[in-house]
């Protein structure tokens, strides 16, 4: 599966689309927003550029996308205005891959730049915000580029399903499962560490070539608890297309071959590696708790309506190329029974890890 060509969240604002299913991201960017504030507050103290060069990696589309680049000016300029100094300029550079809605992006940025106008006043300095579709396991800037760099719920997903899950012999490795399910083997857990490993290594390489020193990188990902912990609700989803096949709705083979591009770490997975690649001080690290349907006080029905919806939002555009657009009405509505019946049994909720990163005047690589 060529992940970098396939994967995009649903564009448009429809009532699939990504726009208005991205609840669950906006509720963790919020969670996390008192770690970007003092990663920032700190590298501005430090570094106190003319021109903040800013990059969010993995910026999709939607109220998130600029929902960030604000909250980012708004710590600096709070900060300027605290110490009575003359407003910086910004350039904002939102990343993703090829596919994303770039488009929904820059529609939104002419009332984005009249709101900061009303907002900062006269004195507030200019603000550049431009699009760079690229992947971002590998470079995008150049050498020495940027001061603050932002992600939030991207580095999860892998560049590619990890090798090796593919069967030697007739029976699939991974049978009846999407992703580490409770029945997979041993293999497969390991293989999808080694291909987070090298992801996230890459990534860190890239951005430690791109950020000056002293610049500060939040990374915020779905992390789990424990290293063997099955993802539960890949799980219902797994099952689901399971069924499926049983009812000959999909075929097996297909199915066979599916498993998911993400992988969530554990906090220790995270920090080895960070330690590891070397060119980061970790500054920070917090974890916190999100259930899936962020707000648990709901009805049953509202609360797997909302995880189904959301998380056909992220995954319909993987789904729908291994086993056709025409089944996903089908497929999510038999998903979202699933859930509803998880989680009428069972709490549930997704651990998400947030880091802040200094990059080091040394690079250790
Ligand atoms: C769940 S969305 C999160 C979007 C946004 N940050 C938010 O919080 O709402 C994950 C985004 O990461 C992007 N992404 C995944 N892999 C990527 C890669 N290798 N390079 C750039 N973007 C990637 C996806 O296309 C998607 O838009």
């Amino acid at each position: 599966m060529e992940v970098e060509n396939i994967l995009h969240m649903k564009k448009g604002d429809g009532q699939n689309s990504y726009a208005n299913n991205s609840l669950l991201q906006k509720s963790v960017v919020t969670k996390a927003k008192p770690v970007l504030q003092e990663s920032i507050r700190e590298m501005y103290h430090a570094l106190k550029p003319d021109c903040l060069m800013i990059a969010d990696f993995g910026c999709s589309s939607g109220p998130n996308s600029l929902l960030v680049v604000s909250e980012i000016i708004d710590i600096i300029d709070n900060e300027r205005q605290r110490m009575n100094e003359k407003s910086p300029k910004y350039s904002v550079f939102m990343n993703d891959l090829p596919g994303n809605d770039f488009n929904a992006i820059f529609k939104m940025l002419p009332s984005f730049y009249q709101g900061l106008k009303q907002d900062k006043g006269s004195d507030f300095g200019a603000c550049f915000i431009s699009g760079t579709p690229k992947s971002f396991y590998g470079r995008v800037f150049p050498d020495h580029f940027l001061h603050i760099v932002h992600s939030s719920y991207s580095v999860h997903w892998l560049s590619q399903v990890p090798k090796g899950l593919e069967s030697k012999s007739e029976e699939a490795l991974n049978k009846g499962n999407i992703y580490i399910g409770n029945t997979s083997p041993q293999e497969i857990s390991k293989a999808y560490y080694a291909q987070f490993k090298r992801d996230f290594v890459l990534f860190l390489r890239s951005r430690a070539q791109e950020m000056v020193h002293d610049g500060c990188m939040v990374l915020t990902l779905q992390g789990r608890f424990q290293s063997n912990d099955p993802g539960s609700l890949w799980d219902l989803l797994g099952s689901t297309l399971n069924d499926m096949v049983l009812e000959g709705i999909i075929e097996e083979e297909k199915l066979d071959k599916f498993n998911m591009p993400f992988y969530a770490p554990t906090i220790q997975e995270v920090s080895k590696l960070v330690g590891a690649e070397g060119s980061f001080y970790l500054n920070k690290l917090k974890s916190f708790t999100v259930d899936w349907s962020v707000d648990s006080s709901q009805n049953l029905e509202n609360r797997a309506n909302f995880v189904a919806k959301s998380i056909r939002a992220v995954t319909e555009s993987l789904l729908d190329t291994t086993f056709g657009a025409a089944i996903m009405d089908d497929l999510f509505y038999r998903f979202k029974i699933k859930v509803k019946k998880h989680l009428s049994c069972k709490e549930s909720q997704y651990l998400n890890i947030v880091v802040s990163l200094i990059k080091t005047r040394a690079n250790l690589y």
